[in-house]
């Protein structure tokens, strides 16, 4: 939830951590600071905001020299967004300095017998106690700074990844992660340290991902050491060579990072199924998938399990796997499976689905389903996230590094795999005719052609958002495949916007929201050919005559509905099984330019993170 980066080496560490912090800030964005040592001093600067008001900050307020760095974007937890409360966080002596990504769940108790030793406390934070555990294990047990953070650790209930150093042993930074990403960079004499590799990709592709329960000891002049926090053991090291580029997490030219990765998706889907989907053959090859045919084809049920976005993905899956596979399907929230005593049996299958591979909701169902014995299949974006590592087989969407906080290319990634999954199921299952099932593989080949025809309406898209931007409510209707799309549509427009939006199952209307429905109010209807066309003109006609405001996106050379709407988006046809991954597109575009026209920051709306790490 937050961001976390470190530098040791010979280069000057500031700019480093706060480039590094600019690429981390998706992470959390309602304070920032960094904390340098210059070899005599450690200089803290930080404050309530973005990382843009730390550097502004910063370049008027503290000497910004020095080879030691540490830098830290919030999204509070524990105490109010303020300077205080920010990280980077200092023990009483001033010596012991840390930054922390999680929730220290036992830090009262901690903090009260501290207090009771005669410490202060200056901030409302969990880490500030841990700063102090910290200092106080190394006074009482005479320990340097390694040994006591594994010590410290140890009494510690709760999730971190942090990074901390002693100004007075300034060659050396100490990390240790449990339940939030670590990588450590590799370089020649120098060190770096990210919640993900990006802050640090232009200096080495070299990288350590550290695993759960692990901490490690980065000093000059030395290999580093990673060891088991819980029982001492001495890990050896595994050093990853790196595969993003600085290129792909760079705006290249788009005014925001979400409408960079709505352009990006066809691409993404491209690479998504690249290599795996051969229409010539009539073959659907994934490695993750075949190692477990058996599990799946003999699968008394799939769970799906996820959150948000990915959970919506995880609808479409619900409508994929009965219709094409013919295998039943539930979809959980995990937040809620996880904490409803669920009835899971050996032969379920659970596919748990995260852009990120970090949702801690996500990552603690997959745990629970897999300690009640059933085989769960992760479809994930980020390589080597804690999800990937959790599931017993995956899939990987290669979406690319997504960095706008709202999801776009790694929801149509998801359905991209899911999609695969589902036919090469039915393959395997005889569900399918042998000619339907060639007619989808060359259906889906050509979806990436059909998404790039489909960004060809944003000029249109933009011309409607100038007509709504104003409003405060909005409804999104759909049936059947596109159901999920009008759920995925109303929250693109929530969360980046803050319009009020709902979406629902277009004949549920009629059960309660149609009394919202009056001139005030825009609906937008996926109203494409295939999928119950004749039920969802009814529907159609139902809001007009209630004076409800109509968008429409229909399938091209659609003229009934083109007469009823105020405004059509044609979008090009497909089966009626892909119609999500082209139907997504308009509504992703629509809540960007309504956002921008309300003046809202898209890539980092309000209260939001990229990746939630806290339940
Ligand atoms: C919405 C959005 C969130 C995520 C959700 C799950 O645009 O991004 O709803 O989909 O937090 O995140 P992952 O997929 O990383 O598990």
């Amino acid at each position: 939830m937050c961001g976390i980066v470190g530098y040791i080496g010979y280069r000057e560490a500031y700019p480093i951590v706060i480039k590094g912090l600019e690429r981390l800030e998706y992470r959390g964005y309602d304070s920032a600071g960094v904390a340098l040592y210059d070899g005599e001093e450690v200089h803290i600067c930080k404050t309530k905001g973005k990382v843009s008001d730390l550097k502004e900050k910063v370049e008027g307020a503290v000497a910004i020299t020095g080879a030691l760095g540490l830098g830290h974007t919030r999204w509070a937890t524990h105490g109010v967004p303020n300077d205080v409360n920010s990280h980077p966080h200092q023990s009483n002596s001033g010596d012991i300095v840390i930054i922390h990504n999680g929730i220290i769940e036992n830090y009262a108790s901690i903090k009260q017998e501290l207090t009771k030793r005669g410490y202060v406390f200056h901030s409302d934070t969990d880490t500030e106690v841990l700063a102090n555990l910290i200092e106080e294990v190394m006074k009482i047990e005479g320990v340097k700074l390694g040994k006591a953070v594994q010590i410290a650790l140890k009494e510690v209930v709760g999730a971190y990844a942090i990074a901390v150093f002693d100004k007075k042993k300034p060659d050396e930074i100490v990390v240790a992660r449990l339940g939030s990403p670590l990588a450590i960079g590799i370089g020649k004499d120098e060190y770096f340290i990210g919640s993900d590799a990006s802050p640090f990709i232009e200096y080495t592709s070299n990288a350590i991902y550290l695993e759960d329960e692990e901490m490690a000891i980065i000093r000059i002049g030395r290999e580093v050491r990673v060891r088991s926090i819980n029982d001492d053991e001495q890990i050896d090291i595994n050093i990853q060579n790196l595969k993003i580029s600085l290129e792909q997490i760079e705006k290249k030219g788009y005014d925001h990072f979400m409408l960079k990765e709505i352009y990006e998706q066809p691409s993404a889907i491209l690479d998504t199924f690249r290599g795996r989907l051969l229409p010539n053959e009539g073959i659907i090859k994934m490695s993750g998938i075949e190692d477990n045919l058996s599990k799946f084809t003999g699968a008394n049920r799939i769970i799906v399990i996820a959150c948000g976005t990915s959970w919506h993905a995880g609808l479409v899956a619900e409508y994929l796997f009965e219709d094409i596979a013919r295998i039943p399907v539930e979809v959980e929230y995990a937040s809620e499976f996880r904490y409803r005593n669920p009835v899971i049996k050996r032969d379920d299958v659970v596919i748990a689905i995260s852009q990120s591979g970090e949702t801690a909701d996500t990552l603690a169902a997959i745990k629970l389903a897999k300690s009640m014995g059933a085989f769960v299949f992760g479809v994930c974006n980020v390589v080597g996230s804690s999800i990937a590592r959790e599931t017993n087989a995956g899939a990987y969407t290669h979406a690319g590094p997504e960095i706008g906080v709202a999801s776009t290319k790694a929801f149509t990634t998801q359905i991209t795999v899911l999609t695969l999954i589902a036919l090469r199921l039915a393959n395997a299952k005889g569900t399918l005719s042998t000619s339907d099932y060639k007619k989808c593989l060359f259906d889906l080949e050509a979806i990436p052609k059909r998404v790039d025809e489909v960004l060809e309406v944003n000029n249109q898209i933009i011309e409607i958002a100038n007509n709504y931007s104003n409003v405060s409510n909005c409804l999104y209707l759909g049936r059947k495949y596109n159901f999920p799309v009008a759920l995925e549509g109303a929250l693109k427009l929530k969360e980046i916007s803050y319009i009020h939006a709902e979406g629902y199952p277009a004949a549920e209307m009629k059960h309660g929201p149609i009394a919202l429905i009056d001139e005030q109010m825009p609906v937008v209807v996926i109203a494409t050919k295939k999928g119950n066309y004749e039920k969802i003109v009814s529907n159609i006609q139902e809001i007009k005559s209630r004076n409800g405001r109509i968008i429409a996106i229909v399938t091209q050379g659609d003229t009934m509905i083109k007469e009823m709407a105020d405004f059509a988006v044609e979008i090009p046809e497909t089966s009626e099984f892909l119609t999500p991954l082209v139907a997504t597109i308009p509504l992703q575009l629509l809540s960007y330019h309504i956002a921008v026209m309300r003046g809202c920051n898209v890539d980092q709306p309000r209260n939001l993170a990229k990746s939630v790490t806290v339940e």
